[in-house]
């Protein structure tokens, strides 16, 4: 009998670290959510996962992706997969580069330099974000062979950009990437029914919050105050006042900011120019005039203007209308290696994400940076395979489909 129950009954070995075992039951980037909600006092969770108003945007990003069918191929030998791309002549392990967002700190006291180190060790390119909360320097130092990018909030004192500028530069940053979907800050009502401020402001909820979040808070505790650390002393924001990020933000960016701009930063950046933010025809167009280096189709992750078109239904759209001109990026949604081959077989040349790795972050530090990198790399070279495909370069429209609409998705057949 006990042979018997043996013989079906098979018990995972113990692991004795806690961030393995953790880890080990999850399968997706979607568990990697379910665990960093289950880790993070609310209002820091809902800072990350939340969006704009009635989060539409934020919910069509990945929807948009699910209505894209594949067209799968077989018999096409596929016993030897290249999953490598190139961006600006250079490698990228496969082609996602990671989204720059600000204030990581909140999600693990390591925060940006963990993502970055992550970054490095999968061969992706990492954006740090202007409102980050480990300088530019302490990036460059932890992971010198990473490709870094340093994305640009316009502030109304040209000043602090150029010197940023200046300090990515020397730190040896490859890009910039200048966000322009952020004229003021979106209405993110989670944040606001929560009375969220940054730093996070220790009122009664918190503090019910960080009890019932024991980890997390010991960690906020322990580790240095959390600042812009691009921004210290600079006034609001530095670390000695909490306020709203709305209320920072609109004080500080420049609304003013227009096309002739761009011109400004061609003065003054020697790498390449991405724009992130562009989201019609029309303004693809105008930044390949305008002379950036790439694009990036991006609604902000839902986080901006509710209402915005999804990023990956552009792709097509925006890609015929360019003709190869510059290589056009996305981001929003991206939470499967399988959303990465849509949005190739649709002309984009990368995608970018953010969430994927904020949860992996916050169910598991760094490790869980590295697992959520993993799990889209390995995604990706799967439904290759799956679509009968050796390398990116192999994926075409005529592998896309999108059922109910099929006059919006290129399809050669
Ligand atoms: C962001 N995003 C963002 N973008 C930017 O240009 N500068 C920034 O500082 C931030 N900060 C930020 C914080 C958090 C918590 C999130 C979730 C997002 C937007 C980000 O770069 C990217 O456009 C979206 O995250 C893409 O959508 P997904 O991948 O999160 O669905």
């Amino acid at each position: 009998m006990i042979a018997a129950l043996r013989s079906v009954l098979r018990f995972r070995k113990f692991d004795p670290d806690p961030v393995r075992r953790r880890l080990a039951r999850a399968a997706s980037i979607e568990d990697l959510r379910v665990i960093a909600r289950r880790r993070l006092p609310g209002g820091v969770f809902d800072y990350i996962d939340g969006a704009a108003e009635d989060e539409r945007t934020a919910a069509r990003n990945v929807s948009g992706f699910a209505e894209i069918e594949f067209r799968p191929r077989v018999l096409r030998d596929v016993s030897d997969i290249a999953v490598q791309a190139s961006l600006f002549g250079r490698p990228l392990a496969f082609p996602l580069v990671l989204s720059p967002t600000g204030f990581t700190r909140i999600a693990a006291p390591e925060g940006e330099l963990a993502v970055a180190r992550a970054a490095e060790r999968a061969g992706l390119p990492y954006t740090l974000s202007t409102l980050s909360t480990r300088s530019i320097e302490e990036v460059a130092a932890v992971a010198p062979a990473a490709r870094k990018w340093f994305q640009v909030y316009v502030w109304r004192d040209r000043a602090l950009v150029t010197e940023m500028l200046e300090r990515a530069q020397a730190a040896g940053y490859e890009a910039i990437v200048i966000t322009v979907d952020t004229a003021v800050l979106g209405r993110r009502e989670r944040d606001v029914r929560r009375g969220f401020t940054l730093p996070p402001k220790v009122g009664l909820e918190t503090l019910l919050d960080g009890i019932a979040h024991p980890r997390w808070s010991y960690d906020l505790v322990r580790s240095q105050p959390i600042t812009f650390s691009n921004v210290k002393g600079k006034g609001v924001g530095d670390g000695t006042s909490a306020v709203s990020l709305a209320d920072y933000i609109n004080s500080q960016f420049d609304p003013g900011l227009s096309w002739r701009d761009i011109e400004w930063f061609r003065d003054r950046w020697k790498g390449p120019i991405l724009l992130k933010g562009v989201a019609t025809v029309e303004d693809a167009l105008l930044a390949a005039d305008a002379g950036v280096d790439a694009i990036a189709l991006s609604n902000h992750g839902g986080r901006q203007l509710d209402g915005a078109p999804p990023p990956i239904e552009l792709v097509a759209p925006v890609t015929d209308a360019l003709g190869g001109r510059v290589p056009v990026l996305l981001d929003g949604g991206v939470r499967r290696g399988s959303d990465i081959a849509k949005a190739l077989a649709l002309g984009a040349t990368a995608c970018m994400a953010g969430r994927a790795y904020l949860y992996g972050l916050g169910a598991a530090g760094e490790a869980g940076v590295d697992f959520a990198l993993d799990l889209l790399r390995d995604g990706f070279r799967r439904t290759m395979a799956l679509l009968g495909v050796t390398s990116p370069a192999q994926l075409s429209a005529d592998l896309v489909t999108r059922p109910d609409h099929p006059s919006e998705v290129r399809n050669t057949f």
